[in-house]
């Protein structure tokens, strides 16, 4: 009966990891997958984690089982940093712990899903797994396009997209930081996407999975909470893998807005109920040391600038980058130094990505994603040089 399963390609973007490693040449650039990379290309352990975590060995007494809602400690932590103040506005929004932003894209595609949607309006590009996500589910994506080609958002197509859609459709936003294409809404266009949302009834599905990576941890925010003034719905899909850099210790919540606390109670008591038929409750070591984290003033300082150096060090990269543009043909760079967070979006052709695989050792992803954390004063002449080379 098993016969029925056949082979599946791997997941593209994980994939690279995999042959990254797999390359022996010493001088190879892997601007793939979205990790943060030090200097020296390290992706350590935030010092101010390591301390929590040092503190959780010694004070943990127990692993016993917390309830599918996760550690409620840290929900409710991150809150004031990602709504601002008055985080629960009176009881409408509250949360739940999920495995990373992936286990809460999962909870609130499908919550939608539960809802009576069966579609959800999103840009392209998006993140791949966004619509791999949807597409498990039995769900459809209706898209728009995200971006202009000198580098901005792409307003009209999103105003055409929430004015073609219908009272209790569905949008996904990245709340900042595009992935892939680093491209985020300005100020005005958050005003006016709030002021639509709401006018329309469109119910946003926010991901925010790289709050302070691009201008702050509250310019990040700014966008999605005028959204979350503006309407009476709202789901928000968060992630600490990125700004924490918890990655593979998966730490992420969903929260939701309702227009009371009773509504808001009872819509996550549907995700709490999605949560034990997936995985029934999330793992609980990354969150944990995100609490305590977030519960200790020296170690919150701590993990802010961390955070600022990380913020400083990938505007940097973005930077050289942008002034290199004399010198890749016609290749655009210079918009590069305005985007956002870890990811932009090359034009170059799939023959042109696989030549810088295979004859300069250079790897992003298929769509001509590169993850600039992975440049480093010591890589950025070779890599440049190599765009040079295939560009022209
Ligand atoms: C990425 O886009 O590279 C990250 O979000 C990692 C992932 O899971 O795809």
């Amino acid at each position: 009966m098993l016969d029925a399963l056949t082979q599946q390609p791997a997941d593209a973007l994980l994939a690279l990891i995999k042959l990254y490693d797999a390359d022996s040449r010493a001088d190879k650039v892997d601007l793939g997958v979205g990790v943060f990379r030090t200097e020296s290309g390290a992706t350590p352990v935030f010092a101010a984690v390591k301390a929590a975590e040092a503190q959780l060995l010694e004070a943990q007494d127990s692993k016993a089982y917390l309830g599918p809602e996760g550690d409620m400690g840290f929900v409710h932590a991150l809150m004031p940093y990602i709504f601002g103040a008055d985080p629960a506005k009176g009881g409408r929004i509250d949360g739940m712990q999920a495995p990373g932003g992936t286990g809460a894209l999962r909870l609130a595609f499908a919550l939608v899903k539960r809802a009576g949607s069966n579609r959800i309006i999103m840009g392209d590009p998006t993140w791949p797994n966004h619509t791999q996500i949807l597409s498990d589910l039995g769900m459809e994506a209706v898209s728009y396009k995200h971006a202009r080609s000198d580098g901005t958002a792409d307003m009209d197509a999103l105003r055409a997209a929430i004015g073609a859609a219908s009272a209790g459709d569905v949008i996904l936003l990245h709340g900042c930081c595009h992935n892939p294409t680093g491209i985020d809404y300005t100020a005005q266009d958050w005003d006016e996407i709030a002021a639509l949302l709401a006018d329309r009834k469109i119910l946003p599905i926010i991901d925010l999975a790289y709050q302070g990576l691009g201008q702050g941890m509250d310019e990040d925010a700014a966008g999605l909470r005028k959204v979350v003034d503006a309407v009476p719905e709202a789901l928000i899909c968060y992630s600490c893998d990125k700004n924490f850099g918890l990655y593979r210790d998966r730490v992420g919540a969903l929260y939701v807005l309702s227009r009371d606390a009773e509504r808001t109670t009872a819509i996550l008591s549907n995700g709490h109920n999605l949560a034990r038929t997936n995985w029934s409750q999330p793992p609980d070591h990354g969150a944990a040391a995100v609490r305590l984290v977030l519960r200790d003033e020296t170690l919150t300082r701590q993990w802010l600038d961390e955070l600022a150096d990380m913020r400083a060090r990938m505007r940097l990269m973005r930077e050289q980058l942008a002034a290199a543009d004399n010198r890749v043909g016609g290749m655009d760079l210079a918009p590069l130094a305005s985007q956002n967070g870890l990811f932009s979006i090359l034009t170059l052709s799939k023959e042109q990505i696989l030549t810088l695989r295979q004859d300069h050792g250079i790897y992003m992803a298929g769509s001509g994603r590169i993850n600039v954390a992975g440049l480093t004063s010591a890589n950025m002449e070779k890599f440049v040089s190599a765009l040079a080379a295939v560009a022209g």
